[in-house]
Order: C-alpha cells, then sequence, then structure tokens
C-alpha cells in the first residue's frame, strides 16, 4: 500500500508531538493504518528551528501555500492555531480536495458549518478529535460509541489551563498570575491566553461538543461565556469552607425551549468526581438516553497528549484512503451532521 503524505502546517507544542509520535510508533501506526504515514513537508515561521525538530528527511519551508497546494501531499494537518490565516490554508486544502486534520477548536467554532459544508462539496475528511479535550477521546465517544443514543446533556472541565490556575491557587496557595505564567511555560495555555482565563476557549470545545451531541449546526455566538479572571484565593477558600469545589464548566443540554450552551464557574461539591479532576485534566460527562451518565478523562492539553489525538485521526484518514472502496465507511460518518434545526437559546 502506497504511504499517506502528510503536510503539517505550524509545528509548535502539538506540531512537535505529532512529529515525534509519528516517529516513535512508526511501526505500530504503520500496522493499524495499514500503509505508512509519511510527515514529508512542515511549513512554519521558524525555519531553522524546525528543521532541528524533524530532521533532514522532513522537508521544511515559509511557505503554507505551496504545502497546502503540493500534488503529493494526501492530508493537511493544520496546527497554527487563529481563524483568519488558518480558515484561508483550510479552505484552500479541501479546494485542492485534500484532507485536514486539525485542532483548532476556535476554527471549527465559529466557522465550522462554513468549512464541512465546503468539505461535503470536495468529498473530503476534515478530522479534529485533537481540538476538545487533547488527548480525551470525546469526538469519537460522541460520533461513534453512543451514536444510538438521544444525549440529554454534556457537561465537563474542557479547558486545562483554567483548571491547573484553579488546582494549584487551592493546593499551593500560588497567586493568578504565577500559575498562569506556569501554565504558558509548559504549553497549556493558547496564543492568547485570555481565551483559556475568560472562559472563550471552553466555549469554542463546548460549542463543537454541542454540535455532535445534538445535530445543530456550530453556534458559537449563542453561548453564555464567564471565565475565572474575577475569582481570587478568597473564594476558593470560602467554597473549600463550604464543602465545595470551583471548576470552570462548559455544559450543554437539551431543554423544553431548544438547546443551552453555557460556561462559567460552578460551585461543586467536594465529593463528585469531577470536582476532584484537577491540574491540566478534563473531565467530561455524557448522558444519554440509553447508556446513562459517561464519564471520559484525561489530559486536555499538552504536546503529546494532543498529539495522540492529532494522530489517531491520520489513522482514520490512511484507513479510509486505504480501506476496499467496496466497503469504505461513507464520510459522512466521520462529520458533525448539523441537521437538526432545535433551537439554541439566546443567553
Ligand atoms: N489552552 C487549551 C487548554 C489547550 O488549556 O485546555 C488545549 O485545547
Amino acid at each position: 500500500m502506497k504511504p499517506i503524505k502528510v503536510g503539517l502546517l505550524g509545528i509548535g507544542t502539538v506540531g512537535g508531538g505529532t512529529a515525534a509520535v509519528l516517529k516513535r510508533n512508526a511501526a505500530e501506526i504503520t500496522r493499524r493504518a495499514g500503509c505508512t504515514i509519511e510527515l514529508t513537508h512542515v511549513a512554519t515561521r521558524t525555519v531553522a528551528r524546525a528543521q532541528g525538530v524533524v530532521g533532514d528527511e522532513v522537508q521544511v519551508s515559509d511557505d503554507m501555500l505551496a504545502v497546502v497546494n503540493h500534488p503529493d501531499i494526501d492530508v493537511v494537518v493544520e496546527l497554527i492555531g487563529g481563524t483568519t490565516l488558518a480558515k484561508e490554508l483550510m479552505l484552500a486544502a479541501i479546494n485542492n480536495g485534500k484532507h485536514v486534520v486539525t485542532a483548532n477548536k476556535a476554527l471549527i467554532a465559529t466557522h465550522g458549518n462554513e468549512i464541512f459544508a465546503r468539505a461535503r462539496e470536495k468529498n473530503v475528511m476534515i478530522a479534529f478529535e485533537g481540538a476538545v479535550a487533547g488527548g480525551v477521546p470525546i469526538i469519537k465517544a460522541i460520533r461513534e460509541a453512543l451514536t444510538a443514543n438521544r444525549i440529554e446533556w454534556v457537561a465537563g472541565i474542557i479547558n486545562g489551563t483554567s483548571n491547573f490556575i484553579l488546582s494549584e491557587m487551592r493546593d499551593k496557595g500560588s497567586s493568578f498570575a504565577e500559575v498562569l505564567a506556569e501554565a504558558q511555560r509548559l504549553g497549556y495555555a493558547e496564543a492568547d491566553p485570555t481565551f483559556d482565563i475568560e472562559g472563550n476557549d471552553a466555549a469554542h470545545k463546548l460549542t463543537i461538543l454541542s454540535a455532535l451531541a445534538f445535530g445543530i449546526p456550530f453556534q458559537y455566538d449563542k453561548a453564555y461565556i464567564e471565565g475565572i479572571s474575577t475569582l481570587d484565593a478568597a473564594d476558593i477558600r470560602y467554597a473549600e469552607q463550604l464543602g465545595y469545589r470551583i471548576k470552570l464548566l462548559g455544559m450543554t443540554r437539551r431543554t423544553a425551549q431548544g438547546i443551552e450552551l453555557r460556561v462559567h464557574p460552578t460551585l461543586i461539591p467536594e465529593k463528585r468526581l469531577i470536582a476532584n479532576v484537577n491540574g491540566v485534566m478534563n473531565a467530561v460527562l455524557v448522558k444519554g438516553d440509553a447508556v446513562g451518565s459517561t464519564l471520559y478523562y484525561g489530559p486536555g492539553a499538552g504536546a503529546e497528549p494532543t498529539a495522540s489525538a492529532v494522530v489517531a485521526d491520520l489513522v482514520d484518514v490512511a484507513r479510509l484512503l486505504t480501506a476496499d472502496p467496496q466497503h469504505r465507511v461513507p464520510l459522512s460518518a466521520f462529520q458533525p451532521d448539523m441537521l437538526s434545526d432545535e433551537p439554541i437559546l439566546p443567553m
């Protein structure tokens, strides 16, 4: 079987992790994918640094569009973040008939309707497991394992940086600013950490989970968003004295009036499992009518946890491309359907 060739846009924390996992676990990945997955091109603003990371066998340049247009590349992995250039490049890749793997939650949450419509026209796959909860396989869980259910609600801790800040402030008495700087050093925080601490990053992820769980279009602008920047050590202490932990939760549920999407700090009784999810860990609860309540837990940010999801998506693309066409799973099985017209409650 001929190898699948990958062009990587951006080689920061997650891009570096992706290159490392592809290399280290090449034998297992090849066996599971049914062919080799070869990183052949990287486009980045920091060419010399990137060449050091990936070695001489990978072509590194600063020309993102050249990678997207390259005739040899089957899959583009978009890890540059942001919504302007990333959108342009992703649409160019789709127009060229290339499959795309992305961890860009802001882009999917705010332009997902247009992106998936174009992907359907061009019959290409957009895979985005790494966009929500890092290494926790929540997209596949909702889309595949829970597909028999009518989902009632989804709720969870889906921003590692804010959870890390709240946990460290409580456990070590560190200041908000100190812990945020540490989260940035560890590569958990967004390029603009305001998105982490003001709840926008959690709301991007919640928008994606809501679209998948309820089959509705992506509607980030309808979410109620409140972050953790107004909390201080005293709030955390008082909550603890009353037997609660404060967590930044994202919640989406069906109500009689429509679907609700909200992100805000929440008091959770300390005995609940989710109250004990600390540090960069994420946890998502999903309630389905058939299965009942289920919980998904794991590292929500960081190089290799997120790379674990990105590489799994590459394996999905490879399986699709190498499958016998007569028995191939239809592309629609991998994409959100967005067909429900249930209203979203304005907040
Ligand atoms: N900044 C994000 C977080 C990265 O802290 O959860 C993972 O999406």
